[in-house]
């Protein structure tokens, strides 16, 4: 049974009196920081030297110090850079100096999990992941609600390593909408095997390659774009709303019953086969190890996979259409 907390249940008393430096200022990292603030904790913001989001931060009313300063001042350290770069920054910048930090955090389990970033035994690790980009961590919180986050430990030194996370999840706003436990191992093997199978692989790849059996088959580009990837949204707003059998109770016979048929011919158990193997990967950790050197060829390769002119009908179909619809 899943652990969830309440905004009512969790008090800022862990961490009121901490000094938090927020490492790095980019799309977690400005939203965190400044609902920190708002939430009237002690923030600071860590950059690198010539950092082009110094300025901004400092718009903000925001104190900006190097890595190295923020490791030796703050009491707790949430690391908010790209997960590729975590490791080698931590070793280099952070983990020298690292005077009374009592807790490292962090908004997503890839570094300590797979990225090789070893923190020091005498410290509180955990996870405060919210599941939503960093504008709506902003804009949610701004407009009185939050973005609901995933909440972990992996070292608890003080006992209070929970309470702490919490803590944080409340003055970021992300407990307003709920907070969910887990382990850093669940979010990083969840968030991967997701990307991977539904929403960053499976998908793209089931629309291009039916877009494409359309256009080759005849039928208007725009068309087919309108049927195999606009009215994806609808399908997808339905089940979103109504789970996958409300959806089904308000689309048609003729879908109903054709999606059934075609569905499973399409997706069928050599599917689901793979997907245990994409899994098993994951959890092994290979399927990481592209983000390494392979990483900027396997990206190159992507712009590759859209058909051509599947671009050109879609600017064609976003002008058929009000924006106001
Ligand atoms: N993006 C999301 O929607 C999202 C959602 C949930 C969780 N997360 C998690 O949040 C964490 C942060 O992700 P993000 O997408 O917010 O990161 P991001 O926007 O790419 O982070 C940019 C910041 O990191 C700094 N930075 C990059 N490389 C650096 C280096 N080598 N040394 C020092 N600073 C460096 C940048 O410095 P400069 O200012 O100098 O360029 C900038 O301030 C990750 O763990 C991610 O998994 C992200």
């Amino acid at each position: 049974m899943l652990t969830t907390f309440r905004d009512s249940e969790i008090s800022l008393n862990p961490i009121r009196d901490a000094g938090i430096a927020v490492v790095g200022f980019g799309r977690q990292g400005k939203a965190h920081a400044l609902n920190l603030r708002d939430s009237g904790l002690d923030v600071t913001v860590a950059l690198r030297e010539g950092s082009p989001r110094r300025r901004e931060a400092e718009d903000e009313g925001l104190t900006v110090v190097s890595l190295p300063q923020a490791a030796d001042c703050a009491h707790l350290l949430s690391i908010m850079l790209p997960d590729r770069v975590q490791a080698e920054v931590f070793e280099r910048d952070l983990s020298p100096h690292l005077g009374r930090v009592h807790t490292i955090l962090f908004a997503g389990g890839y570094s300590v999990h797979f990225g090789g970033l070893e923190p020091p035994d005498g410290l509180d690790v955990v996870l405060v992941a919210p599941m939503g980009p960093g504008y709506q961590v902003r804009e949610f919180y701004l407009a009185g609600g939050g973005v609901p986050a995933k909440v972990a430990v992996h070292q608890d030194v003080s006992g209070e390593a929970l309470p702490r996370a919490l803590a944080y999840a409340k003055a970021v706003g992300c407990s307003r909408a709920g907070c969910l436990l887990t382990t850093f191992a669940q979010e990083v093997e969840l968030d991967l095997f997701s990307e991977q199978v539904v929403l960053c692989g499976g998908i793209p790849q089931l629309i291009i390659l039916a877009y494409r059996t359309l256009v080759e088959a005849g039928y208007p580009a725009e068309l087919a774009y309108i049927e195999t990837v606009r009215e994806v949204k609808l399908i997808t707003d339905l089940i979103y709303e109504c789970g996958i059998a409300g959806m089904r109770e308000r689309i048609s016979d003729t879908a109903l019953v054709g999606g059934a048929g075609a569905g499973a011919r399409l997706i069928d158990e050599g599917v689901r086969e793979r997907m245990g193997e994409i899994l098993d990967e994951i959890r092994e950790g290979s399927s990481v190890e592209e983000f390494g050197e392979e990483f900027d060829f396997k990206r190159a390769n992507l712009e590759g996979d859209i058909p051509e002119g599947m671009e050109e009908a879609r600017r064609v179909v976003e002008g058929l259409y009000w924006k106001d619809m």
